[in-house]
């Protein structure tokens, strides 16, 4: 009999909701909040609202897309967290009714494992390759910079993450720096591919082991945009294309030297990225230029699996389904990563 995920995603301002048949999803439907971009960032408490006002149409819209009813699912998985405690409450409680509401199994997912999950997600016709055990995952997203080991489905090892700020986080600030719109990571990549990366230098971290940190390379970018700005106001406007290429270069050397440095002191050649800025089309290019050099099999997830989605929680959910490894109505969210 087939398995049918129904999985719910509201850790931050993207309301998602997912249908995954087995480990093909039938529909994956976002509802991204604008209601933040004037504020150059997410606000928590309009989060939560517009997530309360989404869930139900994007749901609606979820299992009109897969054409599935929703007394075909046989359960529904919900992000439980790490994020924005307000806003996982929404998925957190609207899961908890609509399983309670129909009788089926109710399954946490935490967002990061998720995302690495994602690689897991099937073509209709299972052609593309998934990630062997035990692989690299570089998790990088608005709140996280991670690498992973993935020894299995849910047995997963953090072996260096930030100190700081995290990847995504850094692509924003710089681009609200340089009067950029949020999210600045996609705007930075746009802008990038026009631009000479080696323009500028930036600082990058001195830290030993695989930890990252980006919070230099900000105040680095303040100052030496506060000093040009001295000299010419619109330095900015004319070096734009310029400065998002190099600020881009910096954050992925950084990310890829720590990257580098893993597969070569743990032996594994398997490598995978996730996250929001695995959208990131240098990170991705300088990816697949690594994977010819040093011989890895690289993934890369589809870019509608790489920013918060729901597939990758129905997808996660599917995988605790066939371990039955169940939740109960007490489930509270947690904001900050447990594994
Ligand atoms: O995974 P995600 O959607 O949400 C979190 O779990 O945080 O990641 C969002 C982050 C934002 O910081 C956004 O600027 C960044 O991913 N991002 C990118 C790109 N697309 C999204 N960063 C660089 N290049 C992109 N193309
Ligand atoms: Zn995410």
């Amino acid at each position: 009999m087939r398995v049918r995920i129904l999985g719910i995603e509201s850790s931050c301002d993207d309301t998602a909701a997912a249908v995954a048949e087995d480990d093909i999803i039938l529909s994956n439907i976002t509802a991204t909040q604008d209601i933040h971009a004037s504020f150059g960032g997410v606000v928590p408490e309009l989060a939560s609202r517009a997530h309360q006002q989404n869930i139900i149409p994007v749901i609606h819209a979820a299992l009109q897309k897969a054409n599935i009813g929703k007394n075909q699912l046989s359960a529904v998985a919900f992000t439980r967290g790490p994020g924005l405690l307000g806003s996982l409450l929404v998925g957190t409680s609207f899961s908890k009714a609509f399983a309670m509401g129909l009788n089926i199994p109710l399954i946490e997912t935490d967002h990061l494992q998720a995302h690495i999950l994602a690689h897991f997600i099937r073509n209709t016709d299972r052609s593309n390759p998934v990630p062997q055990f035990p692989f690299l995952c570089l998790t990088v997203s608005g709140g996280h910079t991670q690498i992973v080991i993935v020894k299995d489905y849910f047995d997963m090892h953090i072996i260096g993450q930030t100190i700081d700020d995290a990847a995504g986080e850094t692509f924003d600030k710089a681009a609200k720096i340089m009067g950029l719109p949020y999210p600045g990571g996609p705007v930075i990549d746009n802008l990038a591919d026009e631009g000479n990366p080696d323009r500028f230098v930036f600082s990058k971290p001195n830290i030993p082991g695989l930890d990252f940190s980006f919070s230099g390379l900000k105040t680095s970018i303040l100052y030496f945009l506060r000093d040009r700005l001295k000299e010419d106001e619109h330095f900015i406007e004319n070096n734009k294309a310029d400065l998002c290429a190099s600020i881009q270069e910096t954050i992925l050397d950084i990310l890829l030297s720590r990257l580098e440095k893993a597969a070569s002191q743990s032996g594994i050649r398997e490598i995978a990225i996730a996250g929001g800025v695995s959208a990131n089309s240098g990170l991705r290019s300088k990816l697949y230029a690594l994977k010819h050099k040093k011989k890895w099999n690289v993934y890369i997830p589809p870019l509608a699996y790489t920013t918060d989605n729901a597939a990758m929680i129905a997808i996660a959910g599917y995988f605790k389904f066939l371990r039955q490894d169940f939740s109960n109505q007490s489930a509270a969210p947690y904001a900050r990563s447990r594994f």
